[in-house]
C-alpha cells in the first residue's frame, strides 16, 4: 500500500503530522468552508448538524493524523479505513470525489500553515494523501461490489415505501419500509444500518441520516425505529421530519446495509446487550435473531431509559425472552428506584467470558464499556456502535 511513497515523503509527512494535528481543526474547518463553496451539491451529502458542532471536522482531522503517523505502516490503520469506508458507502461516495477533496484539503493546508507550508510539504502530503485515498477507494470498491452482487442488492440509493408506522414509545416510532419496485431486500447481519435520504420540503439540499435495523432479517422488508430530537434546541431535522411528515405510503430513499457492529449468529457462547435509550435498536434486531436462531445460548439484555414512557420494545423484549431458554432481561429507568447501570450490576450479570454489545449515548457507552474493561473483558470481546462520527472514549 506504501510503496509509491518515497523515503524522503514519508519523512516529510511524519515530521509535520504533529504540525498539522495541532492545526487540524482549522484546517478542516477552512477545507470545509472552500469545498462547500466549489461544490454546493456536496451539501446533500454531508450532515449540516455535524458540521455546525465540529465533530465531522474532528473525525476528519483524527482520521489524517492517524494515517500520518501510520505512514510507513498504513495496514494499521485498515481497520479504521473499514469502518469509514462503511459510512462512506452507506452515503453514496464515489472515487471521483476523492481528488475534490484532496484538492481543497491541500489548499487549506497551505491557507493555514501559510510561509511553513513549502513546496516539498505540499507535495509530500499530496502523495500521501493520494496512496490513503487510493486504500479508501480500494476497500469501497469491494464494498460495493458486494452489496450490488448480493441477491436484491444494489448501490447508492433505491426508493422505498413506508409501509406501517408504529409507535413504540413516547419518543422512538417504527418504520417498515418496503422497495417500490416490489423487490425483496438483502440479507443482512444484525446490528447493521441504512443510511435513508430524504429532500425536505422547502429545503434546499437533501439529507442523509443512519438508522440500525431494529428486527432481525425479514425477507421483504426493513424496519428502522427513531427517537425524535426534539429536546435539544434546534430540534433534529431529519427524525422530527420522519416523525411528523413522513407517513404510511410515503417514498424515502434507502442505501444498503451497511456496518459492522455485528453479532456473530453462528457461535453459542454467553452475549450481553447493554444499551441506553434509542441504542436499543441494533440490540433488538440481535436479540429477535438469537431468539429464533439460537434460542439456548447465553444471553443478557440491559436497557436504560430515563422512565417507563420512553422505554421501547418492553413487549418485544419479552416476547423474544420467552422463546430463550438461558435469558435474563432487565430495564433500568435512571429516575426510578433501579437507577443507572452499575459496574457492580454489570459485574452480577454479565458472563465477561463471552462478548458484550453496547450502544447508547456517548457518556453511557465510555460508562458501560469502562466497566467491562474493568471487568477484564478484552478489546475483541466487547462491540460498540455509535449513532454519529466514531470518537474516541474518553473517559472508558
Ligand atoms: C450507525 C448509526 C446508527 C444509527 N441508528 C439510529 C437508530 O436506530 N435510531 C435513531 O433514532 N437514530 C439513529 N442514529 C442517529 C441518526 O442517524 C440521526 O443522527 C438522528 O436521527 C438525529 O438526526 P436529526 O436529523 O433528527 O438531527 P440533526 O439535525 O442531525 O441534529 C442532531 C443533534 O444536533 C443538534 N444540533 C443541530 N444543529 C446544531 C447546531 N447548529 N448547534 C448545536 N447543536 C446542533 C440537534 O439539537 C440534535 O440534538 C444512528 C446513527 C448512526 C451513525
Ligand atoms: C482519504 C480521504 C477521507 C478520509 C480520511 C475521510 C474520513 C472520514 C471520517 C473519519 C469520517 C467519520 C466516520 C464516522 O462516521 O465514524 C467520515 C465521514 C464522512 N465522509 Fe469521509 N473521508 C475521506 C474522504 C471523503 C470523501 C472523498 C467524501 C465525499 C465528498 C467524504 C464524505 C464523507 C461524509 C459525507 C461523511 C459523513 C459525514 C457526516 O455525516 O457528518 N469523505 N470521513
Amino acid at each position: 500500500m506504501i510503496g509509491i511513497l518515497t523515503q524522503e515523503t514519508r519523512d516529510i509527512v511524519k515530521s509535520t503530522a504533529p504540525v498539522l494535528a495541532e492545526h487540524g481543526t482549522t484546517i478542516t474547518s477552512v477545507f470545509y468552508r472552500n469545498l462547500f463553496a466549489a461544490h454546493p451539491e456536496l451539501l446533500n451529502v454531508f450532515n449540516h448538524a455535524n458540521q455546525a458542532q465540529g465533530r465531522q471536522q474532528a473525525a476528519l482531522a483524527n482520521a489524517v493524523y492517524a494515517a500520518a503517523v501510520h505512514i510507513d505502516n498504513l495496514e494499521n490503520i485498515l481497520p479504521a479505513v473499514v469502518q469509514i469506508a462503511h459510512k462512506h458507502v452507506s452515503l453514496g461516495i464515489k472515487p471521483e470525489h476523492y481528488p475534490i477533496v484532496g484538492e481543497h484539503l491541500l489548499k487549506a493546508i497551505k491557507e493555514v500553515l501559510g510561509d511553513a507550508a513549502t513546496e516539498e510539504i505540499l507535495s509530500a502530503w499530496e502523495a500521501a494523501y493520494g496512496v490513503i485515498a487510493d486504500a479508501f477507494i480500494g476497500v469501497e470498491d469491494s464494498m460495493y461490489k458486494e452489496a450490488r452482487e448480493q441477491e436484491h442488492g444494489w448501490n447508492f440509493f433505491k426508493p422505498f415505501t413506508v409501509v406501517r408506522k408504529v409507535p413504540e414509545s413516547s419518543s422512538i416510532t417504527s418504520f417498515y419500509l418496503k422497495p417500490d419496485d416490489g423487490s425483496n431486500v438483502p440479507d443482512y447481519k444484525p446490528g447493521q444500518y441504512i443510511s435513508v435520504r430524504v429532500l425536505i420540503p422547502g429545503e434546499q439540499y437533501t439529507m442523509i441520516r443512519q438508522y440500525s435495523l431494529s428486527q432481525a432479517p425479514k425477507p421483504d422488508e426493513f424496519r428502522i425505529s427513531v427517537k425524535r430530537e426534539e429536546t435539544n434546541d434546534p430540534n433534529g431535522v431529519v427524525s422530527v421530519y420522519l416523525h411528523n411528515g413522513v407517513n404510511e405510503g410515503d417514498t424515502v430513499e434507502v442505501s444498503a446495509p451497511a456496518g459492522e457492529f455485528l453479532l456473530d449468529t453462528s457461535i453459542t457462547t454467553p452475549v450481553a446487550f447493554i444499551s441506553g435509550g434509542v441504542g436499543i435498536t441494533p440490540m433488538m434486531s440481535m436479540f429477535e435473531t438469537v431468539a429464533t436462531v439460537t434460542p439456548d445460548r447465553p444471553v443478557v439484555f440491559l436497557h436504560a431509559a430515563r422512565n417507563e414512557s420512553l422505554a421501547a420494545f418492553s413487549k418485544d423484549i419479552e416476547q423474544h425472552a420467552a422463546a430463550m431458554s438461558n435469558v435474563k432481561t432487565r430495564t433500568f429507568y435512571s429516575g426510578g428506584p433501579d437507577g443507572v447501570i452499575t459496574g457492580d450490576i454489570l459485574k452480577s450479570y454479565v458472563d465477561v467470558t463471552g462478548d458484550a454489545y453496547v450502544c447508547g449515548p456517548v457518556p453511557f457507552m465510555e460508562a458501560m464499556i469502562g466497566e467491562l474493561r474493568r471487568l477484564g473483558m478484552s478489546e475483541a470481546q466487547i462491540h460498540y456502535e455509535f449513532f454519529g462520527p466514531a470518537m474516541q472514549l474518553s473517559h472508558a
